[in-house]
Parts: structure tokens; C-alpha cells; sequence
């Protein structure tokens, strides 16, 4: 998942460059200062993303993996209990390790359809293209590269079937509620009634756990964080010094949201050349960089029924810690 490619001298990533350049600047110069950690996905942070995911801590992975492993018959079954035919879409597909479960069980079905995988990325949509259908014969794959309802409307022009959209990964954790309200919205406008959405969401359970999974021992998520500070150094002509700031991540178990922010270790001004301006920080300020909020089931239910999809069915792992659910349109 990786939002921005390396500078070339292109006037697209120009536009891109620039871009990022605005957000980085409005968000180190607001009141409370923030980043988005849409831009945490360069190369270096694809990379850390990785080794997040492989730490023993972050259990979000594993407890998805299980239920795409081990229960794929009864999602497929209920996949076909509605359509025999139809587009698989998967929002963020990546390395698609996952999903490939659902489409090895698919194929083996001999469900009539094609698999639509949609990231910011062009080396995902490149690799998927290439390797999948060597790894999954058979596998009719139609790779769309791009922001997400940009890709849903081209995926949308060049096939009228139902669709199943899968939106795995508890990524809609990292909006905050009424963000993932109006996301979830604008998908249903993007989908016709009938259709299915798989989507994932990481569930509150005891606060440690969910607190040790954003504070790895091996400081994996603390150097993801960091990376983005290294990204603007690196592309936008900066001089944030890395060692003045700390990683500091919160849970509060009353509304699930789970923060982390960086904090500025001593007064400091940090040069950003490309936008030819200064940043101050204060002692002890900080940068709120990422949400990632958790669920209870109720108010997944909510969610859904607010924005008026049907939940039809949900699929937990052993330990009840993480939930797919399919969401009728
Ligand atoms: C991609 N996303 C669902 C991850 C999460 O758990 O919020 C990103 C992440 N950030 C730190 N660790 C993992």
C-alpha cells in the first residue's frame, strides 16, 4: 500500500508531490498538530507495515488470516447463496494474502467470477496481475489502480453484475466514526441494492493487548510512525531530527479509540525547503498521527443499520477479537 511513487520528474507526481506538501504543511501548522497516516505507506513504510504485522503483538493479522483460512466454506456459501455469478471487489487488495483463500475456495467451486483488486499502488495491481493467476489458475483478475470510488466507478462501467466488495484488514479502524459513517455511505452509493460488503473490524477486548499491538516491543510501530517524519525529510527537503521525538501510543477503553501521536522531546524548529517554511514545537507537543478505533459488535450493527445495509452474517476467529461481517446493500 503505497499512496505516493518515488519523485520523477512526471507532472503528475509533481501534482502528487505538491499535494503532499500541503497536507504535511496544514497539518503541522494546525492548532493541534496532525498527519495523516494515509502517507505512512512509502517503500520504507510498506516495509515496516510488514514486520508490524509479523510482530507477536499485532494480533489484527492473524485473527483475520484464521477466519479467511479456516472458514472459507461457509463464506463462500454464503457468497453463492446469493449470486452464482458476480465481481469480487477488494479495496486495498496489497499482497492479497487474505483474500486468496476466498478465491482458491471459489475457483475449486467453479463460481463464475471475476476478481477486481483495487490500491493506490501500481506495483500492487502490477504483481497481482502477474503473479496471481499463476498461483490461482483459472483466476479471471482485472487489476484497477487508483483511489478507491474512482476505481468502483471504472469497475462499475465495465461490469453490471452484483458485487461483493471485501474491505478487509479492520482499515476502516483507521478513520475516525463519523468518517467511516460517511465512507460507508458514499461505498453504498457506489453499489446497487442486493450487492454484498465483507468488511472487517477489529473488536475491544482487554485494553493491554490492544495498547501492546501499537507498542511492539521490538519498536516496529514506533519506527513506522517515525518513517513518515523520515518521508518528509526525504521528499519534501526537511530536517526533522528523528531522535526528538517519541512514540507515544493511547488507548482509552471507554470509546475505543486507539491514538498514537509523536512527541516533541524540546523546543524545537523543524525547515521544511519544499514549502520554504518553519515549524516550532514546543516541549512535550504533540503530533497526533493515527487512529486505529475498535468495535463491539453493537456498534458495528449500528454502523450498518445508520447507513442502511443489512448485516446477514459474521464470522469471528477463536478468540473473538476480530470480526468479518457481510453486509447486505
Ligand atoms: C492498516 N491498519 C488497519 C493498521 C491498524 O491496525 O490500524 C495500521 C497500523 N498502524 C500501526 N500498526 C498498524
Amino acid at each position: 500500500m503505497n499512496n505516493y511513487p518515488d519523485i520523477t520528474k512526471s507532472s503528475e507526481t509533481k501534482n502528487k508531490l505538491s499535494i503532499f506538501c500541503e497536507d504535511i504543511f496544514c497539518g503541522l501548522t494546525a492548532t493541534a498538530k496532525y498527519l495523516d497516516s494515509k502517507y505512512f505507506y512509502d517503500v520504507a513504510g510498506d516495509k515496516l507495515f510488514q514486520q508490524i504485522m509479523h510482530s507477536p503483538e499485532y494480533y489484527p493479522t492473524n485473527c483475520e488470516l484464521e477466519i479467511l483460512s479456516q472458514q472459507t466454506d461457509q463464506i463462500v456459501a454464503e457468497i453463492q447463496g446469493h449470486f452464482n455469478s458476480f465481481d469480487l471487489i477488494e479495496l486495498g487488495a496489497g499482497d492479497a494474502l487474505k483474500s486468496s483463500h476466498l478465491l482458491h475456495n471459489l475457483l475449486q467451486k467453479n463460481n463464475p467470477f471475476t476478481y477486481f483488486p483495487i490500491d493506490i499502488s501500481k506495483n500492487v495491481i502490477t504483481t497481482l496481475s502477474n503473479q496471481l493467476p499463476d498461483r490461482l489458475p483459472g483466476l479471471n483478475i482485472q487489476g484497477l489502480n487508483g483511489e478507491y470510488f474512482e476505481m468502483l466507478t471504472r469497475a462499475n462501467s465495465i461490469s453490471n453484475k452484483n458485487k461483493v466488495v471485501l474491505f478487509l484488514g479492520s482499515n476502516i479502524g483507521n478513520m475516525f466514526p463519523a468518517d467511516a459513517e460517511r465512507f460507508c455511505l458514499k461505498l453504498k452509493e457506489h453499489l446497487l441494492p442486493g450487492d454484498l460488503l465483507f468488511i472487517g473490524f477489529d473488536l475491544k477486548k482487554n485494553p493491554k493487548v490492544i495498547l501492546d499491538a501499537y507498542n511492539d516491543k521490538q519498536g516496529f510501530t514506533r519506527d513506522f510512525n517515525l518513517n513518515l517524519l523520515n518521508r518528509i525529510n526525504t521528499e519534501l527537503d526537511a530536517d526533522f531530527n528523528l531522535a526528538n521525538f517519541q512514540h507515544y501510543p493511547t488507548y482509552d477503553p471507554q470509546t475505543g479509540a486507539c491514538k498514537s501521536y509523536l512527541v516533541s522531546t524540546e523546543d524545537q524548529q523543524v525547515y521544511i525547503a519544499q514549502a520554504d517554511k518553519y515549524i516550532n514545537f514546543a516541549e512535550n507537543e504533540c503530533i497526533y498521527m493515527e487512529i486505529s478505533q475498535k468495535y463491539t459488535l453493537q456498534q458495528t450493527l449500528e454502523l450498518a443499520q445508520k447507513i442502511g445495509f443489512t448485516p446477514i452474517t459474521h464470522f469471528f476467529d477463536s478468540k473473538k477479537w476480530f470480526v468479518d461481517s457481510i453486509w447486505k446493500c
